[in-house]
């Protein structure tokens, strides 16, 4: 059987959990797999997929991760920045798919949008935790798109914010940001829109950033560069593609920039405008040694997410584990075997 988790289930689980329940578990099981992280037995393919400018500009791209004897992942994902407003579909859908790494049988099947958003969100929850002003109380929010409602949500689970000032080119998707935001989130933070014209001067005084627009390549930075507090941290969750960034590279080359995943941060990420000896340690290493981040922590540090194979096998465990004690999810016979495994046929017969 391949257990199959719909949109149904997984909104079964986020009402069963709540949303502040499983962000607070997902940022957990990402700090302990990051803490435990073992590259002899965990791999991971760097992520490939066909892009595409006609009809519309997008990309699918799979992202897989091996456990070794355990369970191989593949996050098959989508990014098409014209499906909200021309398909009135998110930028970012993605499915998750877990084989057996012992036979290659198919165990499971979920939609991992959701999932995406909030592995995304718990990543810079913990970026956060680890880099970010202890009282941080402002925080600067470039993009008010999907992702943003996971990033404002998982890094006020990790820092006292009480005011959040929202930029994006979108009037109307600005607008709509707060109604998007959970109750916990909306009943703690305020939302202050400003305009481009003001990024510079919100720039000067927040505690935190962070970016998840879905500017063009070759067109980025999204904030201008300017005086800042000394130790603030940014979570740059965006720049996912050549030649697309959301920081000013000045920004970038004064910063410790934290990767997620080297290789891909240096062909898609903030870091494309690093050497490999000028990136700072890795998320990874900071969760294997928090007392490393707390020296960082002092500066100005930019945590460079393009977003790593190995938590969308995380994010997928949690729902599954969260099915099976709900009692959510499908058992499909998508793979019907048949009792000659060297016959194919017989279910013709
Ligand atoms: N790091 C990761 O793991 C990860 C995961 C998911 C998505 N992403 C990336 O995050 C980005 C945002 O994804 P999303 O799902 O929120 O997309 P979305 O389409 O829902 O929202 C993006 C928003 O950015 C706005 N925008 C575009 N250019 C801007 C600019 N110059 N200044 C301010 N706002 C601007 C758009 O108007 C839109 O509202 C995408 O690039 C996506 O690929 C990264």
């Amino acid at each position: 059987m391949t257990t199959l988790l719909d949109t149904n289930a997984l909104r079964a689980i986020v009402a069963d959990v709540g949303l502040d329940q499983l962000m607070d578990e997902m940022t957990e099981r990402l700090r302990r797999s990051f803490a435990e992280f073992d590259d002899k037995s965990v791999s991971t393919i760097t992520r490939t997929g066909f892009s595409y400018d006609e009809p519309q500009f997008g990309l699918l791209e799979w992202m897989p991760s091996m456990e070794e004897g355990e369970r191989i992942a593949m996050k098959v994902v989508g990014y098409h920045p014209e499906n909200p407003t021309v398909n009135k579909l998110p930028s970012v859908m993605a499915t998750t798919t877990l084989h057996d790494a012992t036979t290659g049988r198919l165990l499971a099947i979920t939609d991992a949008t959701l999932l995406t958003a909030l592995r995304t969100g718990a990543a810079s929850a913990l970026a956060t935790r680890l880099l970010a002003p202890v009282d941080a109380t402002t925080m600067l929010m470039i993009g008010c798109g999907a992702q943003a409602v996971s990033q404002i949500h998982a890094v006020s689970r990790v820092r006292p914010i009480e005011q959040v000032l929202i930029f994006d080119t979108d009037d109307v998707v600005q607008a709509s940001l707060r109604s998007r935001l959970p109750e916990s989130v909306r009943d703690q933070v305020a939302l202050r829109p400003v305009h481009a014209d003001q990024l510079k001067d919100a720039l000067s005084h927040v505690d935190l950033v962070c970016t998840a627009t879905s500017v063009e390549p070759g067109v980025g930075s999204v904030l201008p560069d300017g005086p800042h507090r000394p130790d603030l941290h940014v979570n740059a969750v965006g720049a996912d593609f050549p030649g697309k960034v959301e920081l000013p590279a000045e920004l970038v080359r004064r910063a410790v920039v934290i990767p997620d995943d080297v290789d891909q941060c240096l062909i898609e990420g903030e870091a494309q405008r690093l050497e490999r000896d000028e990136l700072g340690p890795t998320i990874i290493e900071l969760s294997k040694e928090p007392e490393l981040a707390e020296k960082l922590a002092g500066g100005l540090t930019v945590f460079d997410s393009t977003g790593w194979a190995v938590e969308d096998r995380i994010a997928a465990e949690l729902a599954l584990d969260h099915a099976t004690r709900v009692g959510v999810g499908t058992d499909v016979e998508l793979q019907d075997f048949t009792a000659d495994p060297y016959d194919p046929y017989e279910l013709g017969r």
